[in-house]
């Protein structure tokens, strides 16, 4: 496994991994991994012969007062874990580089940043599909695998694909869980005990969301209902930041599941928000 530093770096051994007929896949991340991007990985390697992981904390997708500086990271730990998993290449670009003094630029996709994450985390996407446009450029993989677990941010990925034309399959992997149902994430090292063991409700709050709409009930307001009581009931010290349906196209709120929809939240456990979402498919 290689570790690469700089863009250059990295377009030259993309380069001549295409010019060899390889096909190239990419990972972004941003470190600290765990099983569930090491299932990412999986995937990239099922359809490359190529496989790059990116690790970068990008400073543009965090807000002012959000967890920029507390963000786990372990390098070495990140590096073994790739090793063992067979990736070709590592990137580990700096801040100076990604974003150097004066840096201008900023990607933005329109209109599907209005609820759900965007509502509560202003310009988090516009730092997503900037930092995701510079790896593209330079990676310019075949393939590139993102978790299902950021739903807004792979159905904003997979516009931003489309619009500017990159011609990359966007493949997205599974959510990964623990065993009690707790969504994987590197934020869940930062719960404390007690704030560990109420998480887990977020997953009972889907799932019982989910089965009601397999009974046949299809009000939002009944599902986004469901939710919100699990979760206050079976985690009082959740503090729910937003319950949504909304259609997977245009990530715009929906009366009832008339289509493919996804039922989404963000809980935040003290200073730790944490994520979930299923999707709901009315066939
Ligand atoms: O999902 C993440 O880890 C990040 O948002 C990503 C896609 C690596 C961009 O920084």
């Amino acid at each position: 496994m290689i570790i690469l530093k700089s863009a250059d770096e990295v377009r030259s051994w993309s380069r001549a991994k295409r010019l060899n007929g390889q096909i190239v896949g990419l990972v972004p991340t941003m470190g600290y991994l765990h099983d569930a991007h090491l299932s990412l990985v999986d995937i990239a390697n099922e359809h490359a012969d190529a496989v790059i992981v990116s690790i970068f904390v990008n400073p543009a997708q965090f807000g002012p007062g959000e967890d920029y500086e507390s963000y786990p990271r372990d390098e070495e730990r990140d590096l073994e874990l790739c090793r063992e998993r067979g990736v070709d290449a590592v990137w580990i670009p700096t801040s100076d580089e990604m974003y150097p003094e004066g840096y201008a630029t900023y990607v933005e996709v329109k209109g599907l940043d209005q609820h759900l994450c965007g509502a509560s985390r202003p310009n988090h996407f516009r730092g997503v599909t900037t930092i995701v446009s510079k790896l593209f450029y330079v990676v310019q993989p075949d393939v590139a695998v993102f978790g299902r677990k950021d739903a807004q941010q792979a159905r904003i990925l997979e516009k931003l694909n489309d619009d500017l034309q990159f011609g990359i399959k966007i493949i997205l992997g599974p959510t990964l869980r623990e065993e009690d149902g707790l969504a994987m994430s590197s934020r869940n090292v930062r719960l404390t005990a007690e704030h560990r063991a109420e998480a887990a409700a977020l997953n009972l709050a889907l799932n019982k969301a989910v089965e009601q709409f397999e009974n046949g009930i299809k009000s939002t307001e009944y599902l986004v209902d469901t939710v919100r009581r699990t979760i206050k009931k079976k985690a009082p010290s959740g503090a729910i930041e937003y319950v949504e349906v909304v259609g997977w196209d245009d990530l715009q709120p929906r009366e009832s599941v008339d289509r493919s929809c996804l039922l989404a939240m963000a809980v935040r456990f003290g200073n730790v928000r944490l994520i979930d979402n299923v999707r709901l498919e009315n066939q």
